[in-house]
């Protein structure tokens, strides 16, 4: 079976396909466990660092917005389809066309070329708690309704709620899932309004200064990337009859505060570490940071078995153990 993961040169795409990979099986159209023959990453962007084809994954340079190239690429054979191509938060806010091109009918496009396969494909569709909006505090669970602030919440709503309606009329068997802030992410620091969150760990492990600029009171909802993936491959895998009409599934996380963030940062990598970090406020990103949710309780998602990570010192230890090498690398190399 061949399964296409779009944005898949992206930071996501790229673990999910190591990890589809190592698996060597997924479950297929219908539910039975079958080899995975290919891995597609379709991408604009080339991958950085490089990814070495194999006989087994193949690297496809092509635009979402562009309803052929995303026809030609869903061939049949293909048994699953992760959606992650997005211009993220911040990008989709300050351009407007774009964000919709790319966030929304590329979702669209996505879902109808699934339409001449022979068999419905699994879909994942990677939403956000962006989707979340309200006046601060803000704790959210899966009965909170979607009333996004930003462009880019409202794009990714609306994908869910195509999900269900190409799954009801049985062109996909589509999940989407609502991701937290995914901490700590690898490389470097990209558009993202909390791309702070994971620098300011990342660079202080790696031996760099970074800047917070948020106070150490304020709280966040975070995942790591290790169980972002676990959870999206048990999604996948699991019979999507069990979800039901509803497909969209907000994911696990810990409560953490900035500070505790840090305190952590120097329980694990020692005083030298946290002394990189420097606390600069920028009540900019502040007042940003101010109206997300600072828990999100994902009662169904815990009911299906899915796991956040236990603890801040947990999420550290598993960047050390899963990315810091390839990090030193990178920051090694300019
Ligand atoms: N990482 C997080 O904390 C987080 C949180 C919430 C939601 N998400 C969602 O999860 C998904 C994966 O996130 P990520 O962190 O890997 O993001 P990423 O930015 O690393 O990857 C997204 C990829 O999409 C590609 N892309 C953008 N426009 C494209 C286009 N027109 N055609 C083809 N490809 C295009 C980009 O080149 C990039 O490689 C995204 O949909 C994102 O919105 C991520």
């Amino acid at each position: 079976m061949r399964i296409v993961i779009t944005g898949g040169t992206g930071f996501v795409g790229r673990k999910l396909a190591e990890r589809l990979l190592r698996d060597g099986a997924a479950a297929g159209p219908g539910g039975a466990r079958q080899e995975i023959s290919e891995v597609v990453l379709f991408d604009q962007a080339e991958p950085m660092p490089p990814i070495e084809p194999t006989n087994r994954l193949k690297i496809v340079t092509g635009d979402i917005t562009d309803a052929a190239q995303v026809e030609a690429l869903i061939t049949p054979g293909t048994g699953s389809i992760y959606h992650f191509a997005a211009v993220v938060s911040a990008g989709a806010e300050a351009d407007l066309d774009l964000g919709y091109a790319v966030n929304l009918d590329g979702t669209r496009h996505v879902l109808n070329a699934a339409r001449k396969l022979p068999a419905p494909p699994r879909v994942v569709f990677a939403s956000s708690a962006a989707v979340y909006g309200g006046e601060p505090p803000l704790t959210v669970d899966d009965e909170t309704p979607p009333t996004p602030r930003t462009s880019y919440g409202a794009q990714k709503a609306a994908g869910e709620l195509f999900v269900n309606d190409y799954t009801r009329r049985g062109i996909v068997d589509g999940r989407s899932v609502r991701l937290p802030t995914i901490v700590v992410r690898p490389g470097r620091p990209n558009k993202a309004a909390s791309t702070f969150a994971s620098s300011m760990l990342r660079e202080p492990l790696a031996g760099q200064t970074a800047i917070c600029p948020v106070s150490p009171a304020s709280r966040m909802a975070i995942l790591s990337p290790r169980r972002l993936i676990d959870c999206l491959i048990a999604l996948h895998e699991m019979d999507g009859d069990d979800l039901g009409f509803n497909r969209t599934v907000l994911l696990p996380s810990i409560s953490v505060s900035i500070g505790e963030m840090a305190d952590s940062l120097r329980r694990i990598g020692g005083e030298a570490a946290a002394a990189r970090i420097l606390w600069e406020p920028d009540p900019f990103i502040q007042k940003i940071v101010d109206g997300w949710p600072g828990a999100m309780l994902a009662q169904r998602a815990e009911s299906l078995g899915f796991k956040a990570d236990a603890n801040m010192d947990e999420i550290i230890t598993a960047f050390i153990e899963d990315d810091l090498p390839a990090q030193r690398r990178l920051v090694a190399g300019g």
